[in-house]
C-alpha cells in the first residue's frame, strides 16, 4: 500500500454491501473475524511516495512469506470467516507469483481487491489477474499531470501508465476505484481528479488526506495542508457528491489535526480489522509495528490467525477502554472513538495508551495544532523519499530538476 493511505479494508461507503456488513457485525460480535483483511504481500515498491503507510523499517525480499505460505494464510482467512482480501504492499504485483495467489484466493470464494499503484502491470498480466477471478481494482494517483505527479511518486512515467492500467481495468469490465492521496502540494489539482476519476469510468474515488505517521510524519512540513486549503477541499467534495449522485461515489478522508475529536481509527483497535505484513505478522493497523513494546504474533508462529485475533497481547493490550487514562477514560465519546489513533498518540506523545492529540481534550492538542499551522504555512517543500535506506531527501531543485527512480 505504498502510495494508498487511509484504511482500505473498511470501506466507509455505506452503499457497498460490505461495508454494512461490517458495520452489523461491529455492534453485534464486537471481537468477531474481520470480514475484510488488508495482506501485505511485499514492501517492495518502485514508487517513493514521500507518505507511504508502511514502516519506515520495511521488510525485506528476503523476510517476506513464500508462496506456499501465503497460500495458507488464504486458505485459513477462507475458514475462519473473512470474506474479502485487499492485495497490497508495496507493491503487490511485485511479487511474481501474485496470479497463483489471487487464483487460489479466489478458490478458497474470497472476493479479492488489488491495490496497485500500477506501474509494474501490463496489459497481459492484468488480464491474467482477471482470468484468475481479481474481482476489484483500485489504482493509487499522485496528481492528474505527469510533471506533478512523477515527482510526488519519485518515479518518471508513473501518471501516464496509471491512466493506461485504469483504461484496462475497465475494457476488462473490472470495476475501479480512484485512490486520490492528497496533501498541501496537490490540494489545488482536486477538482480535476474528481474529473479524472468520472473520465476512467471509475465506481468510487477515496479522496484521502495523509494521516501523519511513519513516512508522512517525517514529511509532514512538506504535506501539511492550510487551513483555507481544508476548507476548500469540503467544500469541493461536498458539492461533488451531491453532483454526482449515482455516478461516483466519494469518500472523504480529512486531516485529523484539524479536526475537534479524532478518528476512530481502524473501527478501535483490535475490533474491526487486521492486516498481514509481509513477513507474517498479524497487526491491528499497518503502522502497528511503529509502537515499540508491543510483540506481534506471526502465521509463521504455532497459532493459528483465529487465536492471535481473539487472544495476543499485541491485539488485546489497547482492545475496547480498560487500558485508557484521562482524559479517554471518563469521557463520554470514548465508546466512538475509542481514543483515536493508537500509532499517532505514540508517534506525536511517546506513549500509545494517551490520548490522539488530535483530540482538543488532549493536553497536547494545542501544541500540535500550533505546529501544524506553521508548517503549512512553511516554506520546506522537499520530500524525504521513500525506500529501504532509510529515506533520500529529494534533490534541491536549484541544483538539478531530477526526481525519479
Ligand atoms: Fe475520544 Fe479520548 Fe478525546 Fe474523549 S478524550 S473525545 S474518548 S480521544
Ligand atoms: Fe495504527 Fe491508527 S494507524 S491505530
Amino acid at each position: 500500500m505504498s502510495d494508498v493511505l487511509g484504511n482500505p479494508a473498511i470501506p466507509p461507503d455505506a452503499s457497498d454491501s460490505l461495508a454494512v456488513l461490517e458495520k452489523q457485525r461491529s455492534t453485534a460480535e464486537t471481537f468477531g473475524i474481520p470480514l475484510a483483511v488488508l495482506l501485505e504481500v511485499t514492501h517492495r515498491c518502485p514508487l517513493q511516495c514521500p507518505y507511504c503507510s508502511n514502516p519506515v523499517e520495511l521488510d525485506r525480499a528476503g523476510k517476506e512469506l513464500t508462496t506456499e505460505e501465503w497460500k495458507k494464510v488464504l486458505t485459513e482467512l477462507a475458514e475462519i470467516g473473512v470474506l474479502q482480501v485487499h492485495f497490497s504492499g508495496g507493491e503487490p504485483t511485485a511479487r511474481k507469483d501474485l496470479v497463483e495467489l489471487i487464483k487460489h484466493a479466489s478458490d478458497a470464494g474470497l472476493y479479492t481487491n488489488l491495490i496497485t499503484s500500477a506501474v509494474l502491470l501490463t496489459r497481459d498480466r492484468l488480464s491474467e489477474l482477471a482470468d484468475a477471478g481479481l474481482c476489484h481494482v483500485q489504482v493509487s494517483f499522485q496528481g492528474t499531470e505527469d510533471i506533478a505527479a512523477d515527482r510526488v511518486a519519485g518515479y518518471r512515467g508513473a501518471h501516464h501508465k496509471k491512466i493506461e492500467v485504469a483504461k484496462w481495468t475497465r475494457e476488462l469490465d473490472l470495476p475501479l476505484t480512484v485512490n486520490a492521496v492528497m496533501h498541501r502540494q496537490n490540494l489545488h489539482q482536486l477538482a480535476d481528479i474528481i474529473q479524472m476519476a468520472i473520465d476512467l469510468d471509475a465506481d468510487r474515488l477515496e479522496v484521502a488526506n495523509v494521516q501523519y505517521y511513519g513516512w508522512a510524519l517525517k514529511n509532514r512540513a512538506a504535506l501539511m495542508p492550510t487551513v483555507a486549503q481544508l476548507d476548500e477541499t469540503t467544500r469541493i467534495v461536498e458539492e461533488a457528491r451531491e453532483r454526482l449522485k449515482g455516478t461516483l461515489a466519494i469518500d472523504y478522508v480529512v486531516p485529523d489535526y484539524y479536526a475537534l475529536r479524532p478518528k476512530k481509527c481502524m473501527g478501535g483497535w483490535g475490533r474491526q480489522f487486521f492486516n498481514i505484513s509481509p513477513a507474517g505478522k498479524v497487526l491491528p493497523c499497518h503502522a502497528a509495528e511503529s509502537i515499540t513494546g508491543l510483540d506481534f504474533e506471526s502465521v509463521r508462529s504455532n497459532h493459528s490467525i483465529a487465536w492471535i485475533w481473539q487472544n495476543s497481547d499485541a491485539f488485546n493490550r489497547y482492545r475496547g477502554t480498560g487500558w485508557m487514562k484521562e482524559p479517554c477514560k471518563t469521557c463520554e465519546f470514548r465508546e466512538i472513538d475509542f481514543g483515536g489513533c493508537r500509532c499517532q498518540a505514540f508517534a506525536l506523545t511517546g506513549d500509545a495508551a494517551n490520548t490522539d492529540p488530535a483530540c482538543a481534550l488532549s493536553p497536547l492538542h494545542e501544541t500540535i495544532f500550533k505546529q501544524a499551522e506553521r508548517e503549512a504555512e512553511g516554506e520546506t517543500n522537499r520530500f524525504l523519499y521513500r525506500n529501504f535506506a532509510g529515506g533520500t531527501l529529494e534533490p534541491d531543485p536549484g541544483e538539478s530538476g531530477k526526481h525519479g527512480a
